[in-house]
């Protein structure tokens, strides 16, 4: 049985809103590669509208393809995959490889959505969104012209710009200096709380996880099985200064122990 369902609503928004349904919606996924063998083994999962959740595991342990799935970009073998669409443009998705198209500039990059998209007179919105991810002056740079991590906020602001309510983010800051990563991960969660918006975050830090989502999944070695699923108990505003807090230190050791006895480590 295989069935992937993106249903659109419309103006029904208001009594999905009321009803409980999740946003995002996984019964007993599978996935198989056929060099790679399965990747995915039954996985069921619930995500609300409005949650912040990072996932968790080990390199190639199917992290990318379970994000992936979510968007939609791979079918399962087994199981469903559900989203809910309340408007055309719901989903935003950096990729861990950033994408850019190498013949446009960062702007034509960061605007190509709103053009896919019919919309016209671009130039204000996508300043804007270069401008909250630190590349204002560098709109008229061709991919080749940026370094790593550039080219990864490059990215972020084009999954920006069309303000989606689902944003699917695969290692966005892996290439970027601890400065930049916090102040980044502070727009974000800025953009979370004022949007409401959900976001679904790839990482490997567990500092990351702890100080941007609400909620951490930590899945297996491949084929990934969910193995966690913590809450993460701090307040809603995390300011950069939450990093020096007890309340921060003490939530970090209890996610690092959990995943530690998962994965091991010290
Ligand atoms: N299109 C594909 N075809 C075949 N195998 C694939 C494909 N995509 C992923 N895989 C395999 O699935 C497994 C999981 O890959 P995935 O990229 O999801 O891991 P990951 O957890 O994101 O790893 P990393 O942390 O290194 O990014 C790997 O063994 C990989 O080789
Ligand atoms: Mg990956």
């Amino acid at each position: 049985m295989q069935s992937i369902t993106y249903y659109s609503l419309g103006c029904m928004w208001h009594y999905i809103f009321m009803s409980s349904e999740p946003h995002i919606e996984l019964k007993n996924v599978t996935k198989r590669f056929s060099k790679s063998g399965t990747v995915l083994k039954d996985i069921s999962l619930q995500i609300q509208r409005g949650e912040f959740v990072t996932l968790l595991g080990p390199s190639g342990s199917g992290k990318s393809t379970l994000l992936r799935m979510i968007a939609g970009l791979e079918t399962p073998e087994n199981g469903s995959v559900k989203v809910q669409r309340l408007k055309k443009y719901d989903c935003g998705y950096v990729f861990q490889d950033p994408a850019l198209m190498p013949w446009r500039t960062v702007n034509e990059n960061v605007a190509l959505p709103l053009q896919l998209a019919n919309i016209q007179n671009t130039h204000s919105r996508v300043q804007l969104a270069l401008e909250l991810v630190g590349l204002k002056n560098a709109g008229e740079l061709f991919p080749h012209e940026l370094s790593g991590g550039m080219k990864m906020r490059a990215s972020l602001a084009r999954s920006l710009i069309l303000e989606p309510d689902l944003l699917l983010l695969d290692e966005p800051f892996s290439a970027l200096d601890e400065i930049l990563r916090f102040s980044l991960a502070q727009e974000l969660r800025k953009i979370w709380l004022n949007k409401k918006i959900t976001i679904v975050l790839v990482t490997h830090s567990l500092a990351e996880a702890t100080l941007m989502s609400n909620r951490a999944l930590v899945i297996s070695q491949k084929p990934a099985t969910i193995e966690l699923d913590l809450q993460v108990d701090l307040p809603n505003e995390r300011p950069v200064t939450l990093r020096t807090d007890t309340r921060y230190t003490i939530e970090l050791e209890r996610i690092s122990e959990a995943y530690r006895k998962i994965h091991g480590g010290f």
